[in-house]
């Protein structure tokens, strides 16, 4: 059976969405950097690694799939933000952002009736679940801080030990 047309399609501005995301993350490590925040600079280069994992799940699906993988120019991304709190709340509205893409894939895969591809998103499905919640507990932290330096300090050192792991090979469906 030939791949859906319409999936194929969400499923190849999903991939544009994930790179973006990556280049989004990766702009805040630098961002973070230059202001010397090293371990938030950290926690945005892992997330970084991420999304470039999330994008090449679905292309390898795709491919997988008999599919064409298109890649589309990925549109520019910020470079300033108003300080930490303000980089971490674009991080969970865009992160809301894409959770709404992920179910608007999966409700066009539910119409189609494509089962496989509905099954391999349900993994975003859950991983989007724990970004969110992921990002809200930093934000969490970060209004209990305010202009705390100590504990800008203290949330930085904790930052700078999250660690790049593949979760897409991990759990693969
Ligand atoms: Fe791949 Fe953060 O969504």
């Amino acid at each position: 059976m030939r791949f859906n047309n319409k999936v194929e399609e969400v499923l190849n501005k999903q991939i544009n969405a994930e790179f973006w995301s990556a280049y989004m993350y990766l702009s805040m490590s630098a961002y973070f950097q230059t202001k010397g925040l090293k371990g938030f600079a950290n926690w945005m280069r892992v997330q970084y690694q991420e999304e470039v994992t999330h994008a090449l799940k679905i292309y390898d699906y795709i491919v997988g799939r008999g599919g064409v993988v298109k890649l589309e120019a990925i549109a520019k991304v910020p470079t300033e933000w108003k300080g930490i709190k303000d980089a971490f709340k674009e991080t969970y509205n865009h992160e809301c952002k894409v959770t709404d893409m992920i179910h608007n894939c999966y409700e066009t895969a539910l119409n189609e009736r494509d089962h496989a591809t509905s099954n391999m998103l349900q993994w975003f499905i859950n991983e989007q679940a724990e970004e969110e919640q992921n990002v809200q507990a930093i934000l969490d932290q970060l209004s209990l801080i305010g202009e705390d330096g100590q504990a800008i300090y203290l949330l930085d050192k904790e930052l700078a030990t999250r660690v790049f792991v593949d979760s897409t090979q991990a759990a693969a469906v």
